[in-house]
């Protein structure tokens, strides 16, 4: 089948602090876009790329990707949330394709092994397969003040942190998608991943390992840690 991947990169990065946006941060001289897109394309299962970027940098995102995969690119302005963002992305996707996996360009060093894994469960025959670890800090759900109080502890051998890429059979997440935006149209509302979209809709998520290097750069203090996954993969 073919497979089409929307990478998400229309983020401003207000929490990373740089005055660009973060998808096109620099590590080890790239962009975190572009490391994010030379994996996808190293992966040799994807067909076709959509990219998100923030409005006022579409050349510059175009630019990143297309010097660091030969796969055809085509680069969408983001919306309002994520979830606006990635259904824009879905909308230009080519029809032909049955897979859709969705990445953040936030999580740069996800792993084509890890890319594999999960086209390859998709085609296996479920309709949505997500890589998670395991939670390593006790998760409490607050209450309300400020600062809050802690309202309920949380079990957490019942609890995963879950990265990209998430993997879909396309029609079951264009209708996922289709159902959010009815209930969401704001950035309050959005969901922060997609099978929680597909979660709603009452279908199975299968949950496959995740990996330490698809950490998700949120501040510099994340990209020191990225550049020290590169050296060690550097052997
Ligand atoms: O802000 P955060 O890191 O959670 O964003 C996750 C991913 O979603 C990032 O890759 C970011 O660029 C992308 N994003 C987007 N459109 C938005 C907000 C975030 O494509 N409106």
């Amino acid at each position: 089948p073919r497979v089409g991947v929307v990478l998400t990169a229309a983020g401003s990065g207000q929490r990373f602090g740089a005055d660009l946006p973060k998808a096109l941060v620099l590590l080890r001289g790239r962009p975190l876009v572009a490391h994010a897109a030379s994996r996808l394309a190293a992966s040799g299962v994807v067909d076709e790329i959509v990219v998100t970027a923030p409005a006022g940098f579409l050349e510059h995102v175009h630019a990143a990707v297309t010097s660091a995969c030969d796969l055809p690119v085509r680069i969408v302005a983001g919306g309002v949330s994520r979830q606006a963002s990635v259904a824009a992305g879905i909308a230009t996707l080519t029809s032909a394709v049955e897979v859709i996996l969705v990445h953040d360009a936030a999580r740069p060093l996800a792993s084509a092994a890890l890319v594999r894994r999960l086209v390859a469960a998709v085609q296996s025959g479920i309709d949505a397969a997500i890589p998670s670890v395991p939670v390593v800090d006790t998760v409490k759900e607050i209450g309300p003040g400020d600062p809050p109080v802690a309202a309920r502890t949380l079990e957490r051998s019942q609890l995963r942190a879950v990265q990209t890429p998430q993997a879909f059979r396309a029609a079951v997440l264009r209708r996922a998608h289709e159902a959010g935006a009815a209930r969401a149209r704001d950035e309050v509302t959005a969901v922060s991943d997609d099978a929680g979209l597909v979660e709603a809709l009452g279908l199975p998520v299968h949950l496959v390992d995740g990996e330490a290097a698809a950490l998700k750069i949120t501040t510099p203090h994340d990209l020191a840690i990225a550049d020290i996954l590169l050296s060690e993969s550097d052997g």
